[in-house]
């Protein structure tokens, strides 16, 4: 450890002197505001107080409490149907809507509550069931059923729209707020906030196992992790829970077939040492300010090796040593959203979901929702920071064995996202050592063709896709909805790869 101490220390030196006019002290201040990256610390407007230790616990969902488990479950669901959601007064019942909010308690915890969303699929019940994760780390999962691919969008005058592109068309699809203290989830309790992987994943895996035996019909359904972002480290954490609990005959089999990554962080070492490279290919940053900025890299390098994938203070460091790359080209970058290039970054998280708050702070939602007056937290600095432990520990390491067993696994990238961009990604994938590597590097890149024209470029060999996504930032189904419904279909049935057009299933029909 102290060895360790001894080369980070020297690491820092030098990254104090080749940023040059700063001096050791606000270099390191500047680094711990900058983290900036995932929507974050810097979202004050959309952070309210914090759900760890809530004032009063007396709300309600089921008729015990939140989460109470009364009768000895650890489950509490209701069916709901959320006010101002156009077009459900004509004749659509709560049973037909198949519309779930719950709080689990979690197993391994002292007092924490998991809250989630279960919208069965508008098509058919028998459509694999999906589980959608946000980064962060600490973002409620509920800014990608709003905003990406969830069943509706809020409208200014807070009415719910439906989504003619949401993920629920075709799977039964579950929204989690976790790690826990994001979104509605809370506790009374700060030894429940997690510092790592085997923390999340395993909190994960146990409100799975609730979840299946809360709804036994779904069990045999075929089943997706899928996720964004920071969701780049839960995701593979949790795939290879779920694979080894399976394996292990715990619990009930989960039928895992496979888990994709849009714009994740999954890699550090890899990705970023990427950062510069697509600042200048993009013209973010000029040849000058490549050279000057890449001086930082070893360094970051070297922190990382000390890191690798179960590192601790050495993960610390190299956390502030490798964001100095990223802040660097931010503030060179000026104004520039870091989700996507071509846009400006305004308000808080360089985009206005605003409307989400009001929606979920409304009286009328929160009785349906049974969350009483527990604070929707968007984004939880508390979260965030639990997790700079974790921030740079390399997760690529666990997925070849999940290839090996054939468990598919889909990287996506949107091509204007800076701060987890494609050309990381890209490389990672193709970096990454299983038995299928050669074959996959040489297979050749295909279009991935909507409606006739090109929607992005893939790579495709056994269970290992990598698809950049045109015309898309870093929330891919923010930006291109459609397409990304398309690439959900063709790769759960396992169509991806043919790329052929004719293959993409008919969408359902609105409800
Ligand atoms: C609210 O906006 C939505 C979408 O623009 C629209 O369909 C709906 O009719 C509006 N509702 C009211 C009450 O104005």
């Amino acid at each position: 450890m102290a060895r360790d101490w001894a080369r980070v220390f020297a690491s820092v030196v030098v990254i104090v002197l080749a940023v040059g006019s700063t001096t050791g002290a606000s270099v390191l201040e500047d680094m711990l505001v900058a983290p900036s990256d995932f929507p974050s610390v810097h979202a004050e407007k959309l952070i309210r107080e914090l759900n760890l230790f809530p004032k009063e616990l007396d709300v309600v969902n089921g008729r015990d409490g939140v989460g109470a488990g009364g009768d000895g479950k650890r489950i509490t669901e209701r069916k709901f149907v959320f006010p101002n959601l156009v077009g459900v007064d004509s004749g659509v019942s709560v049973e037909d809507l198949g519309h779930h909010a719950g709080y689990y308690k979690l197993k391994h915890s002292h007092d924490a509550r998991v809250f989630y969303f279960f919208f069965e699929s508008r098509n058919h019940k028998d459509d694999p069931v999906v589980i959608w994760l946000t980064g962060g780390p600490g973002c409620s999962s509920e800014l990608a059923m709003f905003y990406e691919n969830g069943p509706f969008s809020v409208a200014d005058n807070m009415s719910l729209v439906w989504n003619e592109y949401g993920w629920d068309k075709v799977s039964n699809l579950i929204y989690v707020d976790q790690p826990v203290g994001t979104g509605f989830s809370y506790t009374s309790d700060k030894r429940d906030i997690r510092h790592n992987e085997k923390g999340v994943s395993d909190d994960l895996y146990d409100f799975l196992q609730a979840f299946f035996e809360e709804h036994p019909k779904f069990v045999k359904n075929d089943f997706f992790i899928t996720g964004e972002s920071y969701a780049g480290h839960y995701i593979p954490a949790f795939a290879s829970r779920v694979h080894q609990g399976n394996k292990a005959k715990e619990g009930i089999h989960i039928n895992l077939k496979g888990f994709a990554i849009g714009n994740g962080l999954t890699d550090p070492a890899v990705q970023y040492k990427a950062y510069t490279d697509y600042a200048l290919d993009m013209g973010i940053i000029n040849q000058a300010q490549y050279e000057k900025i890449n001086k930082i890299v070893p360094a970051c390098e070297t922190a990382l090796k000390l890191c690798g994938s179960d590192g601790t203070v050495s993960c610390m460091a190299s956390y502030f040593i490798c964001n100095t790359i990223f802040s660097s080209i931010r503030a060179l970058a000026g104004n520039t959203n870091y989700y996507d290039i071509r846009k400006k970054c305004e308000g808080s998280l360089c985009y206005d979901f605003s409307n989400m708050e009001k929606f979920l702070n409304q009286q009328s939602v929160r009785e349906a929702l049974g969350v009483g007056s527990i604070d929707f937290v968007s984004c939880s600095p508390t979260v965030y920071q639990a997790l700079l432990v974790d921030w740079m520990r390399n997760l690529e390491v666990g997925i070849p064995a999940l290839l090996e067993d054939g468990i598919q696994l889909l990287v996506y990238a949107g091509e204007y996202d800076l701060i987890c961009n494609w050309l990381g990604n890209s490389r990672w994938v193709h970096a990454m050592e299983w038995s299928g590597q050669k074959k996959f590097v040489d297979s050749a890149e295909v279009p991935f063709e909507v409606d006739g024209s090109e929607a992005g470029v893939m790579k495709s060999y056994g269970a290992l896709t990598f698809l950049k996504v045109h015309d898309a930032g870093h929330m891919v189904p923010m930006d291109q909805p459609k397409a990304s419904l398309e690439m959900l279909i063709r790769w759960t049935q396992g169509k991806l790869s043919s790329a052929a057009e004719e293959d993409a299933v008919r969408l359902v029909a609105d409800i």
